[in-house]
C-alpha cells in the first residue's frame, strides 16, 4: 500500500485526505493520505521522515510551498513557473516539485463550470502567491487577454514582467471600466471578510466570477458579483480539481470529479 500525506500548519481541517480516499475508492487503488502536521521551522526534516518511511509523495499547503520549492530536486515547467510547490513526488531519491493549483483552477472553470478560457477577456485580482501559481496555465489556454489586477499596483507591474506574454497586463482595481468574461479572486481579502475595491462595472450578466476561497456561505465577493448578475463559483471545484491532478501525477490515471464535489459540498 503506497503511503501519501498532506503536509502543513495548521493540518486540522485540510479536506485533501478525504478527497484522496473518494478517489482511491473509485479508481480501486490501495493507498493511504493522511494529514501531517510539520513544525513550522522543521518542513525539510519533516520531509526527509517520510522519505525514509517510504512514502510515495505529499501535498503541500500553507505556510510550506515556497519550502516545498526549495527542497525539490527538480522542478516541473508549472511548478517553475509558479515558484511554488504543492505536489511532491518522492522517485528514484529524488524529489519532484509540481503545481496543481493552475490546472486545478483551468479543469474546474473549463469541465465544470464549463466555460471556455480561450479567446476570453480574464481578470485576475491580487499578485501574491495564489495568483502567481495560476498564470501559466491559464496563459496556456489561449484567453484574449489576462489582466493582473492588484491594491498594489507596482507588485503586479513585477508579476507581469516575470512572465513577458503579449497576453498578460497590470492595472489597479480603479483601472477597471469595462466588463470581464471570467473574474478570478485571488486576493487573501475574503479571509478576511473583505471586498477587493473593484467597481460594479466589471461585472456582466455574462460574466462568470470565481472565488478561490470557500466556505459554507458565498464570499462577500461572491455576493458583490452575483448581486451585478454574475455567475458566481467558489474555490471548493478547484480544491478537488487541484487534487485529481496530483492523484494523477501520483498514479497515472484521472479521477472523476464531480461526485466527489458534491459530496464535499454537504460536508461544509
Ligand atoms: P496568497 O498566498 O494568498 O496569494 P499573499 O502572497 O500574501 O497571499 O498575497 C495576498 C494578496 O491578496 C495580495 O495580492 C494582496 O494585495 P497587496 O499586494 O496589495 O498586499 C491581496 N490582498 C490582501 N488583502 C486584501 C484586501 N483587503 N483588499 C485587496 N487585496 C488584498
Amino acid at each position: 500500500t503506497d503511503r501519501y500525506c498532506v503536509i502543513g500548519n495548521p493540518i486540522a481541517h485540510s479536506k485533501s485526505p478525504d478527497i484522496h480516499a473518494a478517489f482511491a475508492a473509485q479508481m480501486g487503488q490501495s493507498l493511504t493520505y493522511e494529514r501531517c502536521l510539520a513544525p513550522l521551522d522543521g518542513f525539510n526534516d519533516t520531509v526527509r521522515a517520510l522519505i525514509a518511511q517510504g512514502y510515495k509523495g505529499a501535498n503541500v499547503t500553507v505556510p510550506f510551498k515556497l519550502d516545498a520549492a526549495a527542497i525539490a530536486t527538480s522542478l516541473t515547467g508549472r511548478a517553475r513557473a509558479a515558484g511554488a510547490v504543492n505536489t511532491l513526488s518522492f522517485v528514484d531519491g529524488g524529489i519532484v516539485g509540481d503545481n496543481t493549483d493552475g490546472a486545478g483552477l483551468v479543469n474546474d472553470i473549463t469541465r465544470n463550470a464549463r466555460v471556455a478560457i480561450g479567446g476570453k477577456r480574464v481578470l485576475l485580482l491580487g499578485a501574491g502567491g495564489a495568483a502567481r501559481g495560476v498564470i501559466l496555465p491559464l496563459l496556456e489556454q489561449g484567453p484574449a487577454e489576462l489582466v493582473v489586477a492588484n491594491r498594489t499596483r507596482a507588485t503586479a507591474d513585477a508579476l507581469v514582467a516575470q512572465f513577458g506574454s503579449p497576453l498578460l497586463r497590470a492595472c489597479g482595481f480603479g483601472d477597471i471600466a469595462a466588463p470581464f468574461d471570467i473574474v478570478i479572486n485571488a486576493t487573501s481579502a475574503s479571509l478576511a471578510g473583505d471586498l477587493p475595491p473593484i467597481p460594479a462595472e466589471t461585472f456582466c450578466p455574462e460574466t462568470l466570477a470565481l472565488d478561490m476561497m470557500y466556505g459554507k456561505q458565498p464570499t462577500v465577493f461572491m455576493q458583490f458579483a452575483s448581486s451585478h448578475g454574475a455567475h458566481v463559483r467558489d474555490g471548493l471545484g478547484m480544491l478537488v480539481e487541484q487534487a485529481a491532478e496530483a492523484f494523477t501525477v501520483w498514479r497515472g490515471v484521472r479521477p472523476e470529479t464531480p461526485a466527489v464535489l458534491e459530496q464535499l459540498r454537504t460536508s461544509l
